[in-house]
């Protein structure tokens, strides 16, 4: 593997598609490796683009501006890190030359939709998953549930993240409303759902499975510690690693895992999101790049979810080991705001063995996500409580 020096014709060149706080921190990863970085993103002023040798505000769905771009910039790497993509066009930039899409188009195809994972994984791969249903009308919703689905179920968009247009219903007289919310707040695709019947779990886990190459330049799966995490309507709130977990649940995790990065290949790191009770493992979401719930991991590991990224995309060999337990506490904005000020952060950082990252998301919203509060302890309720404790003494107002 060789890198050459950026901003010069040898220059080995990445393009970030995303840039927001997860897609910031790969590019720092890459920085640091010397390669030359060009964040694109919907929005000026992005995280990402703060730390980029090129930003880009662009919309990433219109075919003809994506490929201008690509063919203006020439990029050896194209790294998504949002879902609503063009993949007809990721496909024919591959095709076409000698641009690599992360960690492949097919996962990202079938990744930017939950149908098309869930299937492959339910289907295909004939992983445990919770029972499910997609339907297109409200009707075809209230069958599907009638049929066999029950209650409590969660009803979320074919194509959203964060939980966005995400309902749990426990009675036939919540769909009308749950099917309105999906059908309004989802991306794109706004009609098709996927209903779910809920899996009563003990925990749940995000597990960072990353795909490199080793010294025989073979690709070779590793295994970050299991990331437990806490979610308040479909958003993450609290991380902790390592989740404690039984050896046989941790073996199923491992292989469901497998299975699932496996078949949708490449290189790079994968969130594999699984719910787990006693010894049972089921499957129910992945990201074929860096987790929100990962971040916890710029604490607890040596090389971050972001440096592993950047490095197995590279074609790098990979360190996942744990150097000591460590959480992870979101900051949200607390208030509309396009001039926030963080206050207090003398406090916050007083927390022993505590860090933040402060994203620099241009414009705050009341539960926007702006930043995120670090901490490492002896064990993983110190950790959690130094994070949690961390992240509340930060402070925001409006500065304007
Ligand atoms: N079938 C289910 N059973 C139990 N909990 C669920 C189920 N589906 C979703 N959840 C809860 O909602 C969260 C978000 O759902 P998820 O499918 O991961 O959506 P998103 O893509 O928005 O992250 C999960 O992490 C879990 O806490
Ligand atoms: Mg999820």
């Amino acid at each position: 593997m060789k890198i050459g020096t950026p901003l010069s014709p040898v220059a080995t060149r990445v393009m970030l598609l995303g840039s927001g706080e997860l897609g910031k921190e790969v590019i720092i990863a890459l920085q640091r490796l010397g390669v030359e970085v060009i964040a694109v993103d919907r929005y000026p002023n992005a995280p990402g683009h703060q730390v980029a040798h090129r930003a880009y505000a662009i919309d990433m769905t219109d075919p003809a501006a994506l490929r201008a771009l690509v063919e203006q910039e020439n990029p050896h790497l194209i790294v998504p890190e949002i879902e609503a993509l063009n993949t007809s066009l990721l496909a024919e930039i591959e095709a076409a030359g000698h641009t690599r899409v992360i960690p492949t188009v097919k996962a990202v195809q079938l990744t930017m939709n939950r149908e098309g994972i869930r299937r492959l994984a339910a289907e295909e791969l004939k992983l445990p998953t919770s029972p499910y249903a997609f339907a297109d009308s409200l009707e075809a919703l209230q069958g599907a549930i009638e049929a066999g689905i029950g209650y409590p179920c969660f009803i979320k968009p074919t194509m959203s993240s964060s939980g966005k247009g995400q309902s749990r219903i426990t009675a036939p007289e919540q769909i009308a409303s749950a099917w309105e919310h999906a059908a309004t707040a989802g991306r794109v695709n706004q009609g098709k759902v996927i209903v779910e019947g809920q899996i009563d779990f003990d925990y749940e886990i995000t597990l960072l499975t990353v795909r490199a190459l080793n010294a025989q330049g073979e690709v070779e799966t590793s295994f970050c510690e299991p990331i437990g995490h806490l979610q308040e309507k479909g958003d993450y709130i609290e991380s902790w690693q390592p989740q404690a977990m039984s050896p046989l649940a941790l073996k199923r995790a491992q292989e469901v895992a497998h299975s699932v990065t496996n078949s949708l290949g490449g290189l790079g790191l994968f969130g594999v999101e699984l719910f787990v009770k006693g010894d049972q493992v089921w499957f129910s979401e992945v990201s074929p790049r860096p987790h929100d719930t990962g971040m916890v991991t710029m604490g607890s590991q040596r090389f971050s979810e972001f440096d592993l990224h950047a490095r197995a995309i590279l074609g790098l060999p990979v360190n996942v080991a744990l150097s000591r337990p460590g959480a992870s506490a979101v900051i949200y904005g607390g208030l509309d705001s396009e001039q926030l000020v963080f206050g207090n952060i003398e406090q916050a950082l007083a927390v022993p063995e505590s860090d933040i990252r402060l994203f620099g998301k241009p414009e705050s919203f009341e539960r926007r996500r702006m930043g995120v509060a670090l901490a490492t302890g002896d064990n993983v309720d110190e950790a959690r409580e130094r994070a949690r404790k961390a992240a509340g003494l930060v402070k925001t107002h409006d500065g304007a």
